[in-house]
């Protein structure tokens, strides 16, 4: 069941929102070659304290940390270490959570660390791409898979394969709530959209293949082939016109 948000609870949410996009966008300046992936978490989650938020992924199905920092290859889900240190010419991908007042708002980004490779360059921006082909689709009219349909057919006609194991989805006082948005998929399918469904729609992007695999850790996914993939999501309100995006 899709929970349709009243007013007052998107307006919660975007309160949210502000808190994860603005961590997002300081990440841009602080993400530099030399500094850990535990750096970056930190960062995270005191921005998250400071506003008397809390970090929604921590304790989540036991994850250990505020956001998620995966490195190149690593898809989704990067446990910060200590030890990871970025150097020039990585991708992240960095993941935040805040909850306030009992509802979530969740986004990523890729970022390079220095000077990156034009390969990868493109691959993040056709991620982010990808990601604003699908708000296209975020209207009354539309229906769920119109949205999946367009982020694979940008991602796919540059040349770049879609994750299929991880997929966007609704969110609101749970971060994961109904429906399961993948980033794949035949249009004009699925639930019609209404205004006060909220979505994070996150398109997971790989150069070579969209095959991955979970390490021991029961986190880490990386892609089977080790090429790099990157990551982009916001949440997003459907509304009677423009959708409303909370963390940009
Ligand atoms: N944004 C991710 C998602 O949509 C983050 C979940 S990571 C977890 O699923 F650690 F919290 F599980
Ligand atoms: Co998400």
């Amino acid at each position: 069941m899709i929970i349709i948000k009243s007013q007052d609870e998107i307006d919660i949410m975007r309160e949210s929102g502000k808190v994860t996009g603005y961590i997002l966008r300081e990440l841009e300046q602080r993400i530099v070659p030399g500094i850990s992936t535990m750096d970056i978490n930190d960062f995270v989650e005191e921005t998250i304290r400071k506003y008397k938020m809390i970090p929604t992924f921590k304790g989540y199905g036991g994850y250990p940390a505020a956001a998620c920092v995966s490195v190149n290859e690593v898809v989704v889900h990067g446990i910060p270490s200590k030890e990871r240190i970025l150097r020039e010419g990585d991708i992240v991908s960095v993941d935040v959570g805040s909850t306030y007042k009992g509802y979530v708002s969740d986004a990523a980004r890729t970022y390079p660390v220095g000077k990156i490779s034009s390969e990868a360059a493109r691959l993040i921006e056709v991620t982010k791409d990808s990601f604003f082909e699908g708000l296209k689709f975020c209207r009354i009219g539309y229906r769920l898979s119109d949205i999946s349909h367009a982020i694979q057919k940008k991602a796919e006609s540059e040349g770049f394969a879609v994750i299929r194991d991880f997929v966007g989805h609704g969110v609101g006082s749970k971060m994961h709530e109904d429906p399961q948005i993948p980033n794949y998929g035949k249009p004009g399918r699925g639930p019609r959209l209404q205004a006060g469904m909220v979505f994070a729609i996150e398109p997971m992007i790989a150069q070579g293949t969209y095959e991955v695999e979970v390490l021991i850790d029961n986190w880490t996914a990386v892609t089977c082939d080790g090429k790099l993939a990157a990551h982009y999501e916001n949440t997003v309100v459907i509304t009677d016109g423009e959708p409303e995006l909370l963390t940009l």
